[in-house]
């Protein structure tokens, strides 16, 4: 078993997904309560995470020095490093440059913990923080580093201590998993008993959650919603209702496309409602984006309790004997502030956007896999393709792709050119290879010159995205020949556009959706 101590990092759960693949249990623990519960189940390694503090600033975070000395290694990283490079005895300072998104790493020094890592050949590592450890801890030496962290890595191999400022449990940075698998096999000596069973563990979760209650299932025709529908209707049949909200916030035709697939492809009843007329006025004058993502979050509980009472009769009050099942997965949580010491990146909808005094029971199976994961249970489930690839959409839809108020108008302009950002990219064979590829109707006028007239027009920006598991995304490289097909169409078949624009945002420090 290996432990994680969470410094509040958004990637924190991601270690432990990274170890968990590689077959070792880990538990993630506060850094109050580490050195107690490490003494309890003695680990075979501790992960210091990365954290959004400074250890010299108000508001650090450190551990029990004692951690240290348990004769257990230990693995800083980011965050960590810095713990490991105060806590050690070296000096740490704020950075002239920030180091946000990706970078080359290079390797100075053998160590097991590279060890099948090519020496002095530099490799992609992302990073996110500013501060650095200046001097290393006495008897500390160095591992490697990238063009501005001069000690980007180092180790006390006595001691079995490591610290590496970059995040090895991002997909974007090479070297990741081997980086893992030394630390936990060569250098922790784990056992490998590999991972097995994960839909029967979902099922039996469903099973002993559920009991005899009735339940609702709220599907968007993503993968996440489909897989927990289809999995909890295997386990409680009619008891379960699956219902789909058209909140009139979906890209173009996808309540219809929605529609076919459940009943040919699944072959799963589905209920939809069509709730447009209340979502839009509930949204309208609005500009913030996080009270569009609460009251979006409120209108779906609303329209799931009508639904409840519909189910279960009124004289029983609300319904106790109903629950509602989410597919949620670890990214809404974590970025909605899902652990003691992260941050609120955006309330997700249905984490933090939900209110809480509502009289549903939540029930979220997926709540600590991630996407990939997810892809692969519906791929063992044999899902047809379009439910599986299926480009990840947002909860509160095309109003996250609207800057500012959300209006009739502006959701017919954008459907329209997601429309064609979409045919585009099929048609030149990458939607498979793309995490996702969107529109945004960005709400800047600017000026254009149409069949020789001054036409002041809408700005439409174009997004698309490389990510694995979500928390780290880098802007798809599309060929200049597709982009010039989208600008041209978009400008030509939809009559309010002047401008396209593409967005060349890496996450961080951009998040993918632009509310
Ligand atoms: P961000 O914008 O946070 O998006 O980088 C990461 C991924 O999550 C999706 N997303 C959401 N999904 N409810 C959801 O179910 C939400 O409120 C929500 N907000 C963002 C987003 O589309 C991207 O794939």
């Amino acid at each position: 078993m290996i432990t994680i101590i969470d410094f509040g990092s958004q990637t924190t759960h991601l270690i432990g997904r990274r170890i968990r693949d590689l077959g070792v249990e880990n538990e993630i623990v506060v850094p109050g309560e580490a050195l107690a519960l490490i003494n309890r189940s003695r680990p075979k390694g501790i992960i210091l995470s990365g954290g959004p503090a400074s250890v010299y600033g108000k508001e650090a975070l450190l551990v029990d020095k004692k951690i240290f000395n348990l004769g257990i290694p230990v693995l800083g990283i980011c965050y960590g490093l810095e713990v490991v490079g105060h806590m050690m005895g070296g000096q740490v300072a704020s950075g002239t440059k920030k180091e946000y998104g990706s970078t080359t790493f290079e390797i100075v020094k053998k160590s097991p913990l590279f060890e099948g890592i090519n020496l002095r050949k530099e490799f992609t590592v992302w990073m996110s923080h500013f501060d650095q450890v200046t001097n290393l801890p006495p008897r500390y030496g160095r591992l490697g580093h990238t063009g501005t962290v001069a000690n980007a890595a180092f180790s006390d191999e006595k001691r079995k201590i490591y610290a590496i400022m970059f995040h090895p449990e991002v997909h974007h940075t090479e070297n990741g998993n081997k980086i893992f698998s030394n630390f936990i096999y060569k250098i922790c000596k784990e056992n490998n008993a590999g991972r097995t069973g994960v839909i029967s563990e979902i099922e039996k979760y469903i099973r002993e959650e559920i009991g005899d209650n009735k339940v609702i299932c709220a599907v968007s025709g993503g993968v996440d919603s489909s897989v927990v529908a289809y999995l909890t209707y295997k386990v409680i049949g009619n008891k379960l209702t699956s219902l789909y909200v058209d909140t009139g916030l979906m890209r173009d035709d996808e309540t219809k496309e929605i529609k076919m697939i459940f009943k040919d492809k699944l072959k799963l009843p589905l209920k939809v409602i069509n709730a447009k007329k209340e979502f839009l006025e509930a949204l309208k004058g609005v500009t913030d984006p996080e009270k569009k993502r609460k009251i979006i979050g409120r209108m779906f509980i609303r329209t799931f309790e009508k639904e409840a009472l519909r189910l279960v009769p009124p004289a029983q009050g609300i319904p106790k004997k109903l629950m509602l099942i989410h597919g949620t997965i670890y990214p809404d949580v974590i970025e909605s502030a899902g652990t003691k010491h992260s941050v609120r990146i955006k309330t997700h909808h249905n984490v933090g956007g939900v209110p809480k005094n509502h009289g549903l029971k939540i029930v979220e199976p997926l709540r600590s896999f991630y996407k990939d994961e997810v892809r692969e249970i519906a791929e063992k489930l044999k899902f047809p393709k379009e439910i599986i690839h299926r480009h990840v959409f947002p909860g509160p839809g095309l109003a996250v792709r609207i800057v500012g108020e959300v209006t009739e108008k502006k959701l017919e302009i954008l459907k329209k050119a997601d429309k064609i950002v979409v045919e585009e990219i099929k048609k030149a064979g990458l939607y498979d290879k793309i995490w996702m590829a969107f529109a945004i109707f960005t709400n800047i006028k600017t000026t254009g010159v149409v069949g020789d007239e001054r036409k002041y027009g809408e700005t439409i920006a174009v997004r698309a995205i490389d990510s694995k598991d979500t928390m780290t995304a880098d802007w798809y490289e599309l060929p200049y020949p597709v982009l010039r097909r989208i600008s041209e169409r978009i400008t030509t078949e939809v009559f309010e556009v002047v401008r396209v624009v593409y967005d060349i945002t890496t996450k961080p420090p951009g998040t993918m959706e632009w509310e």
